[in-house]
């Protein structure tokens, strides 16, 4: 690998105007673990480097940051489009290169209190805050009083802004070495799926940023917890990692409500204070169905453990085209059809799916991804049973009938495995892939099994019923949303 700094400056290969350049977008990757933090203390954390390289491509980066460029960078949750927040030409040009709406207010990144201190209003740390930083930063996003040093382009408006001290080193230390809080919102084009991984970032704004920090895939997968704490009673705006039944155990939190759960605000509902209120969200290409959540009872065996898929597969009557392209997982391989598919022991969710297939191949639609969370002991017994091919012919016979129509015809289904949905962790890190994945397929449909929202759960549900244009549950069968 080339370390040298020439190396690391990204060409612009044409220039239309300051905030539309064209750029050979260059991507460096550095390994997390080659940064340590010895302390916990939050006050003014200092990073120490394992590795010269790392330094030095976070260096560079804070160099395109500090000239008021954007750049990709990983937090724990998903990719973040950073920018300088104090700087309004530099916020303009996130919104630019993600399309953003203008009244979409961006969330500002700490790396230490003292930063946040300097940022805020009177310099002072809310007192209702003070508990809630104690116990989960670094981590979620908190509402502050705007204070003037924060340009109007980052709050769009609004008299609060939002404040996040991520817990990622790179992130941590890419603020560090710039000096500079950072603006970033999720580094997608507006509307689509948060991005997980770097080349997320580079299938959307490739061409359109100078540089892409690629750390490894985000590990939590979902967006921060917004907490607006000035609110009384105060209101989880969205759910994230931190959950509901965390913070509500906090100091001065217990009556803590959810945004659309507890309470809803015709107001907020138009202006964009919170995500996804106004503008459609994590939206594939594809149309995506929720198949609700159903509760298991002793006769089911809905999200049994200890069975788990790790790659997607793909069962198809004709050669299956894995057109995958680089920035995708793995590729599902042909020659392993859906053990779902090819068993009787499947969940009540799994049945609708199946059903709506069939309504949909009857209008001409042939191809289907479902995001699975539920899987069955029973289902891998079955498969070691019966070997992993099944031939059968007779369509009426459950689901193992229907899979032997899925082979006859030349419709196909992919399914990506999101995880357990008793772990909804697991599932909180696939789903903005599972559904990038699906996408990249070409699908005509993509169907998510829904999980409890309990915990994570409720993260999960809250984007996936975002993504979904239309939810299908045991009670309506089909319903539009
Ligand atoms: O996990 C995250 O928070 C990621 C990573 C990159 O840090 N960032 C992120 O940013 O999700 P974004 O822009 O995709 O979502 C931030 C949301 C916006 O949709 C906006 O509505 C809300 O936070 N927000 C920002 N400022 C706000 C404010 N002053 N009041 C209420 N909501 C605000
Ligand atoms: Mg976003």
């Amino acid at each position: 690998m080339d370390h040298s700094t020439d190396s690391l400056i990204p060409a612009v290969v044409a220039t239309n105007t300051a905030t539309a350049a064209v750029f050979n977008t260059l991507i460096q990757t550095i390994d997390s673990t080659t940064i340590i933090f010895r302390s916990s203390d939050l006050e003014d954390p200092i990073p120490e480097f394992a590795q010269p390289h790392t330094r030095l491509v976070l260096e560079e980066a804070a160099k395109l940051l500090q000239n008021g460029q954007v750049v990709g960078m990983p937090t724990e949750t998903v990719y973040g489009l950073a920018a300088n927040a104090l700087d309004s030409v530099a916020a303009q040009r996130i919104f630019k290169a993600k399309n953003r709406p203008q009244d979409n207010p961006l969330i500002v990144h700490v790396s230490s209190l003292k930063m946040l201190r300097s940022i805020l209003k009177d310099n002072t740390i809310p007192a209702q805050y003070s508990d809630l930083i104690r116990t989960y930063w670094p981590g979620l996003t908190l509402l502050f009083p705007r204070s003037c040093l924060i340009p109007n382009e980052i709050t769009c408006g609004q008299t609060t802004v939002a404040v996040r001290f991520p817990s990622h080193p790179i992130t941590r230390t890419m603020i560090w070495i710039c000096g500079l809080p950072l603006a970033a919102p999720s580094a997608n084009s507006s509307g689509k799926p948060s991005p997980t991984l770097a080349s997320h970032v580079m299938d959307d704004l490739s061409g359109k940023i100078p540089m892409v920090i690629d750390g490894g895939q985000c590990s939590f997968g979902i967006e921060s917890t917004v907490v607006d704490g000035l609110r009384v009673p105060p209101a989880i705006l969205r759910p994230g990692g931190l959950t509901f039944e965390q913070i509500r155990q906090i100091q001065g939190m217990k009556d803590v409500q959810v945004y659309k759960k507890h309470f809803t605000d015709a107001a907020m509902e138009q202006a964009p204070t919170t995500p996804g209120m106004k503008y459609r969200h994590y939206s594939p290409e594809a149309e995506v169905v929720l198949v609700e959540y159903i509760k298991p009872d002793t006769t089911t065996h809905i999200n049994g453990s200890g069975y788990s898929l790790s790659t997607p597969t793909t069962t198809t009557t004709t050669s299956t085209t894995s057109t995958t392209s680089s920035t995708s997982p793995s590729p599902p391989s042909p020659s392993s059809p859906s053990p779902s598919l090819l068993n009787t022991a499947t969940t009540g969710q799994y049945s609708l799916i199946l059903k709506e297939i069939e309504k949909l191949k009857l209008e001409g639609k042939k191809r289907f991804g479902i995001l699975r969370t539920s899987f069955t002991l029973s289902s891998t017994d079955n498969m070691a049973r019966n070997g992993s091919n099944s031939t059968g012919t007779n369509r009426d016979h459950g689901e193992a009938g229907y899979t032997n129509a899925t082979l006859n015809d030349d419709s196909c289904v992919i399914e990506f495995p999101l995880g357990q949905g008793s772990k909804p962790e697991d599932v909180a890190r696939e789903l903005f892939r599972g559904l990038r994945y699906l996408d990249g397929q070409k699908v005509d449909c993509i169907f998510v099994e829904g999980i409890s929202e309990e915990d994570e759960g409720l993260a999960v549900m809250n984007r996936v019923r975002k993504a979904a244009s239309r939810t299908i549950s045991p009670e309506t069968a089909t319903t539009f949303l």
